[in-house]
C-alpha cells in the first residue's frame, strides 16, 4: 500500500510571504489541490498525509472537504522545517503502508508517469527519486566565492519529489537524522547517510516547485501551452508525417541519418533527410507543436546543410521539455531506387542514437511504387512516419 506525504507548512517567504503559496490558484485551482488530485489519479497511490501549519489548518480542511476525487486523506500540522514537518506526517502512517513517498505540495505540475515510476523504483530498490539531467554547469565555491571544483555536468542530475522509499528505510532514516541533529535538504538525503540505494527516476523538466512570483507564471504557461498535466488521465498522443524532396545529381543520399551511395542525392536547404523529416513532423504533431518549417525555417542560413539528426535530436528534446517521451515510431520510405533494404538495419541504429530509444520501437520500411508517379519515375522520395508521444 502507498501513503504520500505532502509537506505543505512552509512560509512561502520567496513567494512574498502573505499567504501560503498552496493556496494561489494555477489553472484554476488552488496549488494544493491539483497537487493532491494529480496523486489521487493514480490507482497505485491509497492514501494522503497532508501538513500544514497551525494558521492553515482551518482553511486547508475546507478545502480539501470540498474538493472532489481525493483519495483518503487526513492533515496535520508541521514544524519549523520541511523535515521536521515530514517527521510528523510519518507519525500517521498506516499501518499497512509498504511504500512511502514524499512530495512537495508546491510541485503541482508533476506527472503521474513520474508518480508511479517512482512507487515502482521504490519498491524495487528501497529508495527512487525523481530527479532531470542537470542543464547547467554547477561550480563549488569556498567562503569568499573563488571557485574549487567543477563537476563533471554528466554526472549531475537535479533532484525533484516525489521521493519514495519503503517504509522501514525512511523511518529508520528519519530517526537517525534525529538522533544526530541532521537536517537534510530532501529526504534522500537522510536515507543516504544511513547507506541505502537510492534510484534517480528520469522525471520532467516541467515538474517545477513554484518558489518565486515567476514560477508561478511559468507554470501557467506550461499548462495553457496545451498539455494536460493533472486533471485527466495522461493518454498517448499519436502524430503523423510526410515529407517529399527531388533526386538531383551532385547531391548526398541521406535517409534516417545513413549515407546511401546512389548517383542522385536529395536536393533541399538541409541535407534533405526525408525519413527524419517526416519523423521530426511526426513528433511535433502528436504534441500539437507545429511543423518542422516553423522551428527550421528553410530560409535561416543557420539551418543549410544541416545534419537533420540534428535537428531530430532538438525536437526530441522540445516534446521531452513539453512531458513527452516517445512510446515508437513506423515509417515508410517510398523510392524506386536506390534498394533501401541492405541500409534500414542501419537507419535503425542510428535513430536509436540519436532519439535514446531501443531500435525495436523504431520501424523502418521501404517501398517502390512500381514505377508509377513521382517516386516511381525517380524524380524525388518521400517518406511517411506514424510516432506515439506517452506522457
Ligand atoms: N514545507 C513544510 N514545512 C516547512 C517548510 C516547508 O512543509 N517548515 C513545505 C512547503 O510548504 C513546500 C515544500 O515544503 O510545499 C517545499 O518547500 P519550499 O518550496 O521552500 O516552501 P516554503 O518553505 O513555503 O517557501 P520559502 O522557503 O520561500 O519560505
Ligand atoms: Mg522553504
Amino acid at each position: 500500500m502507498v501513503t504520500v506525504i505532502f509537506p505543505a507548512a512552509g512560509s512561502s517567504k520567496r513567494m512574498g510571504g502573505e499567504v501560503n503559496k498552496i493556496f494561489l490558484e494555477l489553472g484554476g485551482e488552488p496549488i494544493l489541490i491539483k497537487t493532491l488530485k494529480t496523486f489521487s489519479q493514480s490507482d497505485r497511490v491509497d492514501f494522503l498525509i497532508v501538513v500544514v501549519s497551525e494558521n492553515d489548518l482551518d482553511a486547508v480542511e475546507k478545502l480539501l472537504a470540498d474538493a472532489e476525487d481525493l483519495k483518503p486523506y487526513v492533515v496535520t500540522v508541521g514544524g519549523s522545517e520541511r523535515q521536521y514537518s515530514i517527521a510528523n506526517g510519518l507519525k500517521l502512517l498506516p499501518d499497512d503502508a509498504d511504500i512511502v513517498l514524499v512530495h512537495d505540495a508546491a510541485r503541482p505540475l508533476v506527472s503521474l508517469k513520474v508518480i508511479e515510476g517512482v512507487i515502482d523504483a521504490a519498491d524495487k530498490y528501497g529508495g527512487a527519486i525523481a530527479g532531470v539531467p542537470e542543464k547547467n554547469t554547477i561550480k563549488f565555491v569556498d567562503e569568499h566565492n573563488f571557485v574549487t571544483y567543477t563537476p563533471p555536468r554528466n554526472k549531475l542530475v537535479e533532484v525533484q519529489t516525489p521521493q519514495g522509499f519503503r517504509r522501514e528505510i525512511l523511518l529508520q532514516a528519519y530517526n537517525q537524522a534525529e538522533t544526530d541533529n541532521f537536517l537534510g535538504t530532501d529526504d534522500s538525503s537522510l536515507v543516504e547517510r544511513i547507506g541505502d540505494h537510492i534510484k534517480v527516476v528520469k522525471s520532467d523538466y516541467r515538474n517545477i516547485k513554484i518558489t518565486t512570483p515567476e514560477d508561478l507564471k511559468i507554470a501557467e504557461s506550461l499548462i495553457e501551452s496545451n498539455f494536460q498535466t493533472s486533471s485527466a488521465k495522461l493518454l498517448p498522443r499519436i502524430g503523423f508525417g510526410y515529407d517529399v524532396h527531388r533526386l538531383v545529381p551532385n547531391r548526398r543520399l541521406i535517409l534516417g541519418n545513413v549515407d546511401i551511395p546512389y548517383d542522385f542525392g536529395l536536393d533541399g536547404h538541409s541535407d534533405a533527410d526525408v525519413l527524419i523529416h517526416a519523423i521530426i513532423d511526426a513528433m511535433l504533431g502528436a504534441a500539437a507543436l507545429g511543423d518542422i518549417g516553423q522551428h527550421f525555417p528553410d530560409n535561416n542560413p543557420k539551418y543549410k546543410g544541416i545534419d537533420s539528426g540534428e535537428l531530430l535530436k532538438r525536437v526530441h528534446e522540445l516534446i521531452k521539455l513539453h512531458g513527452y517521451s516517445i512510446g515508437n515510431i513506423d515509417s515508410t520510405i517510398v523510392a524506386q531506387k536506390p534498394k533501401l533494404s541492405p541500409h534500414i538495419l542501419k537507419m535503425r541504429a542510428r535513430l536509436s542514437d540519436i532519439l535514446e530509444i531501443d531500435s525495436n520501437s523504431i520501424s523502418v520500411k521501404a517501398t517502390t511504387t512500381e514505377g508509377l508517379g513521382f517516386t516511381g519515375k525517380g524524380q524525388g522520395i518521400s517518406a511517411y512516419a506514424t510516432v506515439l508521444l506517452e506522457r
